[in-house]
């Protein structure tokens, strides 16, 4: 098939690429020249474990292409995804600019009968205004192309994404259109070939399929966050109740590691979404705004016991830093746990020394740019010497056998603070270490 994807970022990228890997011929359109300038360079802007070479052979196979001009990507497509970011807007909603203005652009330069995917995280009832929106350019055109619009959300998660992708655990496609739903079984059947992953609803449920899996996932982590504080207050060990809570098959273990708090692209956005689609129709979701909270406050639990064990005034006083990325195997840094843990140390006039196998870039150039005191290094072992405490924030794999004989050897005191979801706890007290962790005093 012929595919155009607008919008080459995560999931634009990943699933244009996984598309042109079952033998599509698909375009990724961005409006970031820079970015689309990088990839016909092969050069990929993102971090996305086995994505690199996914996309250069597809380049080479000439089934993958990229452009930042849609009318050309348009010219020869069955199916049209819109996969750009619908960030928080001001009052907590997903912002539509983008989907909107590429809805708008979609109906000026479409030649020919078109599927209208709306790949992107949207509140329910997008697809009417994307439909909307595309009609009013049409009829300004005075053109009867036909077209159909269908919610298709994605699942995938970073780190894991062409994994995710290339083997869904469900497809989750809602449209009111017989020759859409074929042609969206037709492009995604040879992503389910070993069991039917296909599930075919109306839009509506579709969009809301997306944030509704996305909240059940982001309470289950405010859950288990609050019980970890409770732990601490009645000594009992967050982890050791995991293990316990988790062997019940009705809860099971998947996010349910006490820990920083989550952050990244979606579960802060789309929960804080969820809640304003549910206000704006006369709902209170107070669940889901206690999710939200808890989270929040989560975020900075490290930092306070960092503040109970070294005093208000962190002046002249140095943390290093064990991982900014909000999740390992991705560089993305969006809403990490560790900018806002390294913000409020340094307000306190703390000295940080940082080290992440991936996000340095995305901390200096983005999340922690202007941010004073802060001096990134190249190696784990670097952010070691001179500093009063380590302190570990993302579960990198190699932060998990780490040497611990160096550690104490370099660190001034053999302080470290752990905000790691903790399926991997250290047993750190008997090698002399004072070993602080969340869910357990
Ligand atoms: N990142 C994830 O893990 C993930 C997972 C599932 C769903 N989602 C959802 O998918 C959507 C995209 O997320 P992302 O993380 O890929 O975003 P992203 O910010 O990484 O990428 C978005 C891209 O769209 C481009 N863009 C913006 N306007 C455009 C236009 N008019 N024409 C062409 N390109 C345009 C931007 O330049 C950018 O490259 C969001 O709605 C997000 O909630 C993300």
């Amino acid at each position: 098939m012929n595919i155009t994807v607008i919008g080459s970022g995560y999931v634009g990228l990943v699933s244009g690429t996984c598309f042109a890997e079952m033998g599509n011929r698909v375009t990724c359109v961005d409006i970031d020249p820079v970015k689309i300038e990088k990839l016909n360079q092969g050069i990929i802007p993102i971090f996305e474990p086995g994505l690199e070479p996914m996309v250069l052979k597809n380049v080479k196979n000439k089934n993958l292409f990229f452009t930042t001009v849609l009318q050309e990507a348009l010219k020869n497509s069955e199916i049209a995804f819109i996969a750009v970011g619908t960030p928080m807007g001001e009052d907590g909603s997903a912002d539509l600019k983008y989907v909107l203005e590429v809805a708008k652009s979609i109906g000026q330069c479409m030649q020919k009968r078109l599927i209208v995917v709306d790949k992107s995280t949207v509140p329910i009832g997008t697809a009417d205004k994307v439909k909307a929106t595309i009609q009013k350019e049409l009829d300004e055109r005075n053109s009867d192309l036909e077209f159909d619009v269908v919610s298709n959300p994605e699942f995938l998660k970073e780190g894991a994404a062409i994994a995710d992708f290339m083997k869904p655990d469900r497809v989750v496609i809602g449209t009111d259109s017989d020759y859409a739903l074929e042609k969206m079984q037709q492009l995604y059947n040879p992503f389910c070939m070993t069991n039917n992953r296909f599930i075919n609803m109306d839009i509506r449920s579709a969009e809301m399929t997306k944030y509704a899996a996305n909240a059940m996932l982001a309470t289950k982590i405010s859950f288990m966050n609050e019980i970890a504080n409770i732990c601490e207050k009645v000594g009992a060990d967050a982890n050791q109740v995991r293990i316990g809570i988790g062997s019940d098959q009705r809860i099971g273990y998947s996010f349910i590691y006490p820990g920083a708090g989550y952050g990244g692209s979606c579960f802060p956005k789309d929960v804080k979404a969820l809640t304003k689609i549910a206000d704006d129709n006369g709902y209170t979701a107070k669940l889901i705004t206690a999710v939200e909270e808890v989270n929040d406050a989560q975020k900075l639990v490290i930092a306070q016991k960092i503040i109970t064990r070294f005093g208000e005034d962190l002046t002249g006083f140095t943390f290093g830093v064990w991982g900014l990325a909000f999740k390992p195997g991705t560089d993305d840094m969006r809403e990490a746990p560790a900018i806002y843990v390294i913000k409020e140390l340094v307000s306190r006039g703390a000295n940080i020394k940082a080290y992440d196998p991936k996000a340095i870039n995305e901390a200096k150039e983005h999340y922690l740019k202007g941010v004073q005191n802060i001096n990134y290094v190249s190696s784990k072992y670097d952010v070691l010497k001179d500093s009063d405490a380590l302190v570990l924030l993302t579960e990198w794999k190699e932060f998990r056998s780490p040497n611990f004989e160096e550690i104490k050897i370099q660190l001034k005191t053999p302080v470290i603070f752990d905000g790691r979801n903790q399926y991997n706890t250290f047993r750190l007290q008997e090698k002399g270490f004072e070993y602080n962790q969340i869910g357990k005093k």
